[in-house]
């Protein structure tokens, strides 16, 4: 299979390609698997999570360069007048300025949509507050813009840090605190936006300190420098030949135009609030109509019961009656910790979105009707279902440390007791579990040594997670060394167990890695730090298969390609995995201990 596909990949692509392109089959094949999961990852279609935040950092981007800009203020004028020329001549570059002006129309407009569309404001208080944030930007940024850019429009005033400067700090000091308060809102805003989107990251651990820092220096910066520029322009305004080149009619208008353009701020300002106004009456009219379009209920199958309209999710539904519910990633359809199963007829429910159909697809319940994202579904009939993972209760676990829920790379590997229950016929129950506690000794000391960590015992089983504190290529190369040393382990322990044993212990290895949810997950005092996803259940199944194709270990190829092993590394095949679409690429070691070599040759060779 390994040559056929390398002379095809030689026979069709042309000599002349691959003098200009220099691409190996090996790196063709490490692209192709790479670029199916990107593929993968865009079929769940763009949210509208998503477009507000690609606009919020385009937003924040122009933040930075106008907060860096002020903090020249701290050098001198003529610092701010040329960091000013390179900020406008950037931002009102016409393509520039044609995003910047679309980012910031659209952000605005599904800021407002979520203050319609939002039914919950009881996720956590962050993100109400972040909502509140952005919608009084426009409010207490309204005068600057306005007497800014509307004044150079409209008027061609042409006011630069010593006409704005002067006008804020010598007659109109409200005006000069709301400034502050707008530059301090708009700062935080865009921070507690790039917080959320980054927290789930693989790097952030490690990058957040470095970003706390920027987030408190850029704007502690950009104060300092307004207020030593204020000061400088206050000084130099008492010079009657400095106020004749800077206060003149065409940099700072006439008392008419000062008055036009005031007359639009609070204009504005009115329709704006008006907007906001006319958004909660929407509210407003909507629950009124929900309610008169009737009530459903909702049954957990503990017995709790909860009536709320048609149109709420469940999990909108168990927050606002306060059920607790699973839901890591907070109702973005990423993690699948808030499934449920429906009980009974599964008709009636709407079909799933093509995201929530994507997660369920993930973790291979896209073929049961009755699993749904209780995050996504929004029944229209009476539902009872149960919650397929207990709530987590993080706080009901005083004192104790919590890992909220986390998306990152891990490996998983899962290692079986192959014929435990022959093990324990003829023995004592005291003496199987000896033998299965020495299995699972030999098979965490593997892992340890190896850089991973036990994570779950199950039965005679482990589940062991590498990658919490290294790259993706180490850890996949960990997980692989960890597989060679289990067979060294058992080996020795079969060595040592042999007159125990009427045949030697035998063992299946399933590797494989991907993005996961880590976290606490479970209840109460009953709380484990565990993976989730779809790159675990994978794991799972290969370590299953192996019994069918009897080997000791398979681990995926995209693994293989990860940890860059090379593809004559070790043979290669399709299968078929449950839940997932299109057979997938796996490499079978027969023998765990041969990859030990594998991994240190490869070494050597990199080397
Ligand atoms: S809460 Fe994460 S998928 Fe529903």
């Amino acid at each position: 299979m390994r040559t056929s596909e390398s002379e095809l990949y030689a026979a069709l692509v042309p000599a002349g390609i691959k003098r200009y392109f220099p691409v190996s089959y090996e790196s063709m094949n490490g692209m192709i698997a790479r670029n199916q999961v990107r593929i993968a990852k865009l079929t769940r279609g763009v949210s509208v999570r998503q477009v507000r935040m690609v606009c919020g950092l385009i937003l924040y981007s122009y933040l930075i360069s106008h907060f860096l800009n002020h903090a020249l203020g701290n050098i001198s004028l003529e610092a701010l007048a040329w960091g000013l020329h390179y900020h406008v001549l950037f931002w009102q570059f016409l393509p520039v300025a044609i995003v910047f002006y679309s980012a910031l129309l659209i952000h605005g407009g599904l800021g407002i949509w979520a203050l319609y569309e939002r039914r919950q404001f009881r996720w956590k208080a962050i993100e109400p507050l972040q909502l509140v944030l952005g919608l009084s930007i426009p409010l207490l940024a309204a005068a600057h813009v306005i007497g800014v850019r509307l004044g150079h429009t409209l008027f061609a005033l042409d006011r630069h840090y010593p006409q704005v400067l002067h006008g804020y700090w010598s007659t109109m000091s409200a005006r000069l605190w709301l400034l502050l308060i707008v530059l301090v809102v708009a700062w935080i805003h865009g921070s507690i936006g790039l917080y959320f989107w980054l927290r789930l990251k693989t790097f952030f651990r490690r990058a957040a300190p470095f970003l706390l820092a920027g987030a408190v220096l850029v704007p502690t910066l950009a104060l300092l420098g307004l207020y030593q520029g204020g000061r400088i322009v206050m000084k130099d305004s008492a010079d009657p030949a400095w106020r004749a080149v800077n206060l003149s009619r065409d940099k700072v208008g006439t008392p008419a135009e000062a008055q036009t353009l005031e007359t639009i701020i609070d204009y504005s300002m009115i329709g704006y609030l008006g907007l906001l106004g006319l958004v909660l009456a929407a509210r407003g009219a909507r629950a009124l109509r929900e309610r008169r379009g009737g009530m459903i209920t909702l049954s957990y199958g503990n017995g709790r019961t909860v009536r709320v309209p048609k149109g709420l999710s469940v999990l909108e539904a168990s927050l606002r009656h306060q059920v607790p519910h699973a839901s890591v990633c907070g109702g973005r359809a990423r993690c699948s910790t808030c499934r449920i199963r429906v009980i009974g007829d599964c008709a009636a429910l709407p079909e799933p979105s093509n995201r929530e159909a994507f997660v369920l697809n993930r973790v291979g319940s896209a073929s049961d009707p009755a699993i749904r994202l209780a995050c996504q579904l929004r029944p229209e009939t009476d539902l009872s279902f149960f919650q397929i993972f207990t709530p987590q209760t993080i706080a009901a676990r005083r004192g104790a440390p919590s890992h909220i829920g986390e998306e990152r790379y891990l490996v998983s590997m899962f290692v079986d007791m192959r014929g435990s229950t022959q093990l324990a016929e003829n023995r004592l129950p005291f003496d199987t579990v000896f033998i299965v506690n020495r299995f699972l000794g030999a098979v965490s000391q593997a892992v340890i040594e190896c850089g991973g960590q036990p994570n779950q015992f199950l039965g005679d089983g482990q589940l062991a997670l590498f990658g919490l504190s290294t790259d993706r290529r180490t850890a996949c190369r960990q997980a692989l060394k960890a597989a060679a040393r289990i067979s060294r382990h058992i080996e020795e322990l079969n060595r040592f167990l042999k007159s125990d044993l009427d045949q030697p212990i035998r063992f299946g290895i399933g590797i494989h890695g991907g993005e996961v949810i880590v976290g606490d997950i479970g209840y109460r005092d009953h709380l484990v730090f565990t993976a989730l996803g779809d790159a675990v259940n994978v794991a799972a199944r290969l370590q299953d298969m192996t019994k069918s194709l009897g080997c000791e270990m398979i681990c995926s190829d995209e693994l293989r390609v990860t940890a860059g092993l090379s593809a004559e590394a070790l043979p290669r095949q399709d299968v078929e995995i449950r839940g997932r679409t299109g057979p997938m690429s796996v490499c079978v070691a027969e023998r765990a201990d041969t990859l030990s070599s594998l991994v240190d040759d490869e070494k050597a060779a990199a080397a």
